[in-house]
């Protein structure tokens, strides 16, 4: 009994000198039980064992930050801005290798972020405040997700960044072996815990970053050492913490334990004794043969013993078709009883859209409730089927906030299954001419206009590849949950290396949005979706399709939306072609550049159309459209040389279906 007095009196007094020992300028949580920390948005502790979680798998577009309850003082006046810190950190992505956006370690003046985004933002800064010297923020970023308008380089790696989010330094996530004597990549969304540091010595002026998984102690080597006078950055006082943030699609963000100090080298955690991020989340390790082999005894012995028939009859039911080459899209690949259960046996009442390629289901995710959308696309042939996969899943690759997520796939004879995030607003079309949905105003058409453009710039531009659309249209461009314009609809766009043309040789796409000289050369490139996306802005603008049968009487007259608008600009006021439903409310500036570029976008000669890079500047007010000229002759859909092309085509459906099958591009130019 006296024993267990004295242990428990022991311990009393070890907690008193703890506490003690930290003062507001240093401290140590191995876990966070005892810690004091302000947690904001999604964050909070684990009571059972201390675990700090900042964002879940399930979030999307939220934030999760805690940061040290006191402000640190940081001397300005004085050579004291050293501090050194270190942290153990885990991120278990929702499905493997999807899932974002982040963590960033913050120094920051405030804790008050009520403005700041979730995505690639990470919940510090907002478009308006980005890159401002006013924020006296530095963050150290562990980014999941490249987003191309901060020039991220990868989707697995480590930033410096000094008020906004363009990293100053960024390299992708490795670590030094001491042992080895090189560097070992790590992938921050394995969800295995991993150990960062993080030291500033102010007379060398050197951020160091240093990574390592938690079974080495801190490598001789750094992963960055970034030069920043951080005088110039930080403030009297400064809180320190964790910024978090999720995108479209969500992860668990976990702090295990941090150390901080601002006299000395933070001590090093006790890697033994912090908590452990629940079990299931871990990616799956490889079994040892030993448990496989019993693993899959037991498993024989259960499937025969629970009765072969039901089994083989299922199977049937759910059956798949799977071949070796698909091993390295494993990731991402469904199985079909999933999507099954998802779409409630792909019933019709959950049928959202019906396509040239097929019906989309909506879908919820049995194993993790996120809403999917399902794209079920038949085909005859096996030819050709190889390749058409291999295209479709390496734009699962794509990763920008204006495009619709492709998140994975599932086969099946003679019919592949696309499984896309799921759009709760639909596509834009129903809002421009059902009246089952409220009008928008100009301010939302105006973003989700500027939002389409900087879509199709990255893949016109900022991909690895080139990749060409196709098929640009206001019911391919679907709306999130925010109203942001996303394009959807990869299934006719293709892939072609930066400068070599493509060989197609068959038209795809929808006419009206189609270039004049798809007709004549059958070939899709650049400028012809920039003529597309200049249909689809002239849409918006006038809320009409880009040809339109004349009202009343079946008159086989069409109006062309590019001429009638072109023909109000020579009347002299093109304003006349806007869109009556918004009643004049817009600003003048905006609704002119708009029309003025969707007809310089729609000019016949596709080298005199802007690139998508000029057109975002346009769009943005970073270029001025006053110097276009007005040429009639030149804008418009069908020039007169033209025009027999023009009659000889089926045009009995004005806005009809895209008039291509999955067919033609199994066959096309293969
Ligand atoms: C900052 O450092 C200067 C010079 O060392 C000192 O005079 C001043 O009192 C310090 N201020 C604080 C708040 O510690
Ligand atoms: C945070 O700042 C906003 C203004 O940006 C203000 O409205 C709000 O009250 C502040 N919140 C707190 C908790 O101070
Ligand atoms: C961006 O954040 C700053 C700082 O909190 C705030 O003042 C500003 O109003 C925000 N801008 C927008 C567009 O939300
Ligand atoms: C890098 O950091 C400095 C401050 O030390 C800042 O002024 C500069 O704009 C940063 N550069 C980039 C590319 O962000
Ligand atoms: C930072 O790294 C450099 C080498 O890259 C080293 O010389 C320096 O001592 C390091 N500073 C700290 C504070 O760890
Ligand atoms: C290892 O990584 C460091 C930091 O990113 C880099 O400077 C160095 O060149 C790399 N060394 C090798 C052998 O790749
Ligand atoms: C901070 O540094 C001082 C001086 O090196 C050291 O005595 C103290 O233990 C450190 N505290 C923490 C929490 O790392
Ligand atoms: C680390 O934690 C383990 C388990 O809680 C404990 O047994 C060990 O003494 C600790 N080590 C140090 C150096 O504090
Ligand atoms: C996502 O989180 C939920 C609840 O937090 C959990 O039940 C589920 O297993 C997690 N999914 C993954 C893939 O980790």
């Amino acid at each position: 009994m006296a024993i267990v007095h004295f242990l428990i009196l022991l311990l009393y007094v070890s907690c008193i000198s703890l506490a003690l020992a930290q003062d507001e300028n240093e401290f140590i949580y191995n876990g966070f039980l005892e810690a004091d920390l302000r947690l904001d948005g999604m964050a909070g502790i684990d009571h059972n064992n201390g675990l700090l979680q900042l964002t879940n798998n399930l979030s999307r577009q939220q934030v999760g930050r805690a940061f040290y309850q006191f402000p640190i003082q940081f001397n300005t006046s004085s050579s004291s801005l050293s501090f050194s810190t270190n942290f153990v950190f885990a991120m278990v992505p929702h499905l493997p290798n999807l899932g974002g956006h982040g963590i960033a370690f913050t120094i920051s003046p405030s804790t008050n972020f009520t403005r700041a985004l979730a995505n690639g933002y990470l919940g510090l800064f907002n478009d308006s405040n980005d890159g401002l010297p006013t924020n006296h923020i530095l963050a150290i970023e562990l980014d999941t997700v490249p987003d191309p308008e901060f020039l991220d380089i990868t989707e697995n790696h480590v930033g410096v960044d000094v008020n906004g989010m363009i990293s100053n330094q960024s390299t992708p996530a490795t670590y030094f072996s001491n042992e080895e004597g090189k560097n070992i990549s790590l992938d921050l969304m394995s969800g295995n815990p991993m150990h960062l540091w993080i030291d500033y010595d102010d007379a060398e002026k050197l951020v160091n970053v240093t990574l390592a998984p938690t079974t080495i102690p801190k490598p001789d080597r750094a992963l960055l050492s970034t030069p920043i006078d951080l005088s110039e950055i930080l403030l009297e006082s400064m809180y320190v913490g964790f910024s978090s943030a999720t995108g479209t699609i969500g992860s668990d963000h976990y702090i295990l334990g941090w150390s901080f100090n601002k006299s000395g080298p933070a001590q090093s955690l006790n890697i033994s004794s912090l908590p452990s991020i629940p079990e299931q989340r871990k990616r799956k390790e490889k079994s040892s043969p030993v448990i496989m082999i019993s693993l899959i005894a037991v498993a024989v012995v259960l499937i025969t013993v629970a009765g072969a028939a039901v089994y083989i009859l299922r199977r049937k039911k759910y059956e798949e078709l799977r071949e070796d080459w698909e091993e390295e899209y494993g990731p991402h690949r469904f199985s079909y009883k999933n999507l099954h259960k998802a779409t409630k046996g792909f019933k019709d009442t959950e049928v959202i859209g019906v396509g040239g390629f097929g019906k989309v289901y909506r879908g919820i995710l049995p194993s993790s409730n996120l809403q999917i959308a399902v794209k079920r696309i038949s085909h005859d042939s096996k030819q050709g089927m190889k390749e058409f996969v291999a295209e479709i899943l390496s734009m699962g690759r794509l990763r920008h906030r204006n495009l619709v997520q492709l998140l994975g796939y599932c086969r099946r004879r003679g019919e592949l299954i696309l499984v896309y995030d799921y759009m709760p607003n639909g596509s834009l079309d129903k809002f421009l001419y059902s009246n089952e949905k409220p009008n928008l105003n100009w301010v939302q058409l105006y973003r989700i206009i500027r939002g389409v453009a900087s879509g199709l710039l990255y893949l016109h531009e900022e991909w690895e590849q080139v990749v060409l659309h196709r098929d640009v249209k206001s019911s391919n461009i679907l709306l999130d949950a925010e109203l942001n314009g996303r394009l959807g609809d990869f299934g006719l766009a293709r892939l072609h290396d930066h400068g070599t043309n493509s060989q197609t040789t068959r038209v795809v796409g929808t006419v009206g949005y189609l270039a004049p000289e798809i007709y004549r050369t059958g070939r899709a490139t650049t400028s012809s979706d920039v003529f597309a996306f200049g249909a689809f802005m002239l849409e918006v603008a006038c809320g009409r399709k880009p040809i339109e049968p004349i009202e009343g009487l079946g008159s086989p007259e069409r109006v062309i939306l590019v001429d009638w608008v072109a023909e109000c600009w020579s009347k002299g006021d093109i304003l006349d072609a806007s869109d009556p439903r918004l009643e004049g409310n817009y600003m003048v500036e905006e609704m002119e550049l708009v029309l003025k570029l969707g007809l310089f976008c729609s000019h016949s000669i596709p080298a005199a159309r802007p690139s998508m890079k000029q057109v975002v500047q346009f769009l943005d007010g970073d270029a001025d459209l006053r110097e276009l000229p007005y040429d009639s002759a030149s804008f418009g859909t069908f020039t007169s040389n033209e025009s027999s092309d023009f009659t000889s085509l089926p045009f009995s459906q004005a806005s009809g279906p895209s008039m291509s099958t999955t067919d033609s591009i199994l066959r096309d130019g293969r």
